[in-house]
């Protein structure tokens, strides 16, 4: 059975990381070929890939090709998803200037209030990735929180996301439209790990998943 270098793990976490696992080193491998377990791992995608493409076109006559076994190394390193939980607190009004002011109130109920009124909220930021042999990580949480606060939390904390929350200009800030910028904000910060879902709470009761579709 080969050994795994750190090259094979750059190439695992890499792929993880872009999500493109059977994709993202086809033309690498063609230039670049090596007898490392890593490559051998993506050569056997693309083997796949092409056995899977002989089948389709001799319709179900079976091409013999099987792709060789992956190596231990890259079976055992488990791809985790890790989370951390931020909380902080904003003020807002739902309000969509396209409406009349009677459909507004219909719609939005007491978060049209032309007042403000603020909520107690909660992020969770899950990243997803290889557990890091030395450290046992996926991320270290505590910089994961320090990011977190840096990027979101501290330009959103006791601030109204109507007048003065940068990645919320112009946006309705309903639940729903405050997750997607608080991901458009985060999600090129937070390697080594790969966003893969944010979940706020506006309320005890109320909460929404985004996962950048
Ligand atoms: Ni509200």
């Amino acid at each position: 059975m080969p050994q795994c270098g750190e090259g094979d793990r750059v190439v695992r976490t890499l792929s993880v990381f872009f999500g493109l696992q059977d994709l993202l080193f086809v033309p690498y491998l063609s230039r670049k070929p090596r007898q490392s377990a890593g490559f051998s791992y993506l050569r056997r995608l693309v083997f796949r890939g092409r056995a899977v493409a002989v089948r389709s076109v001799s319709r179900g006559r079976g091409s013999g090709l099987e792709p060789p076994p992956l190596p231990d190394c890259l079976v055992d390193m488990p791809i985790v998803t890790a989370t951390r939980l931020l909380r902080f607190n904003a003020a807002h009004r739902v309000h969509n200037p396209a409406l009349s002011d009677e459909e507004n109130t219909r719609l939005f109920g007491k978060c049209n209030n032309p007042n403000w009124h603020g909520h107690n909220y909660t992020l969770e930021v899950s990243v997803k990735g290889p557990v890091d042999e030395r450290t046992g990580y996926v991320i270290d949480l505590g910089m994961l929180r320090d990011t977190v606060e840096r990027h979101v939390v501290n330009v959103t904390d006791h601030r109204n996301f109507n007048i003065d929350v940068p990645y919320m200009e112009g946006v309705n800030p309903t639940t729903e439209n405050v997750v997607v910028g608080m991901w458009r904000v985060l999600e090129p910060v937070v390697a080594p790990g790969r966003l893969v879902r944010l979940r706020l709470w506006e309320t005890d009761n109320n909460y929404v998943d985004y996962e950048g579709e």
